[in-house]
């Protein structure tokens, strides 16, 4: 089936990392013309984008999207080289791997998160508004599209991990706020957000070393796999397709094999008989 993603302009945040990389690599295979970007890792991201078979229609840039001057030049350059943006989609994030419960975690660490998974989002997903309020609509019919990056945090909560389930929640309503405004600027404009579980990057790798952690995950999904970058691509690709998707906006995709939610209670860590013996009692527990 053909996506009519080929030559569509894309941007991807976070391109560096594990599911903006294989995001990149979904895009490209389809022939769009991308706009990748990174922070820290940049050379790595220009040392894979040369090797690639794509290379030259891709640009990359660096920097920290937590500024508001890094996410207008990102849309900006890619203007200049490509003519125009069509689609976005906004990975960047952090998981700060030591997990603390919100009465140890100290305002530093809550702004940092903050500000990188749910600030440097607005102010992306505005720079790339904003530049379509300058273009204005393709004249093809082919929609522009903005894919936000969640996860089944924000959806289940994630104990020891608050302000990162707070960004991640708040990213739908931020979606469902811009599906609403971006057809004042495209009539096909669309706005999704895709929410992946436990996926096999370099994000989540030290917390999937944690002992016992994978039986817990893995108990509450039916299918009991990790996900791979791939996995999450491909479905971002297809919702950004203006010809697989032309209808879909204002959706939440959960890409984690069927999870049911969060298992709270290991075994031996519920004394059943004392529960069984509290029913029979009158007075409160
Ligand atoms: N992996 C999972 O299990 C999982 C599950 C649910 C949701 N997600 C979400 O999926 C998205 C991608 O995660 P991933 O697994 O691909 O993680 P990753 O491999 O660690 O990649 C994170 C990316 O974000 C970039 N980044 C971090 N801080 C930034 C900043 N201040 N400015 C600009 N870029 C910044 C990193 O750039 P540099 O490396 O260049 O510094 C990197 O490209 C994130 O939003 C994450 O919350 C991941």
């Amino acid at each position: 089936m053909d996506t009519q993603l080929r030559d569509l302009v894309v941007v991807i945040t976070g391109a560096s990392g594990g599911i903006g990389w294989a995001c990149a690599e979904a895009f490209a295979a389809e022939g769009a013309r991308l706009v990748l970007h990174a922070h820290r890792a940049g050379d790595e991201l220009e040392r894979r984008v040369a090797a690639s078979t794509w290379g030259e229609r891709a640009i990359t840039l660096r920097g920290d999207l937590r500024d508001e001057s890094t996410n207008e030049d990102l849309l900006r350059r890619g203007r200049e080289r490509f003519g125009r943006v069509d689609v976005a989609v906004l990975s960047a994030g952090i998981w700060p791997p030591e997990p603390r419960p919100l009465w140890e975690l100290d305002l530093p660490r809550i702004r940092e998160v903050l500000d990188t998974n749910l600030l440097a989002v607005i102010l992306g997903a505005r720079a790339f508004l904003r530049g379509l309020a300058a273009a204005g609509p393709r004249s093809d019919g082919r929609g522009a599209s903005l894919c936000l990056i969640g996860s089944t945090a924000g959806r289940f909560g994630e104990a020891d991990h608050s302000p990162y389930a707070v960004t991640k929640a708040a990213l739908a309503g931020l979606m469902r706020s811009l599906k609403n405004e971006i057809v004042r600027l495209d009539p096909y404009g669309r706005v999704n957000l895709v929410e992946p579980g436990w996926t096999v990057t370099e994000m989540a790798r030290p917390a999937l070393a944690e002992p016992g952690l994978l039986p817990r995950v893995l108990s509450t999904m039916p299918l009991r796999q990790l996900a791979r970058p791939e996995d999450i691509a491909r479905a971002v690709a297809v919702l950004s397709s203006p010809a697989l998707a032309r209808h879909i906006s204002g959706e939440i995709l959960t890409i984690a094999g069927g999870m049911e939610g969060r298992r709270l209670w290991g075994e031996g860590s519920i004394d059943v008989a004392e529960v069984q013996r509290r029913l029979d009692d009158d007075g409160p527990a």
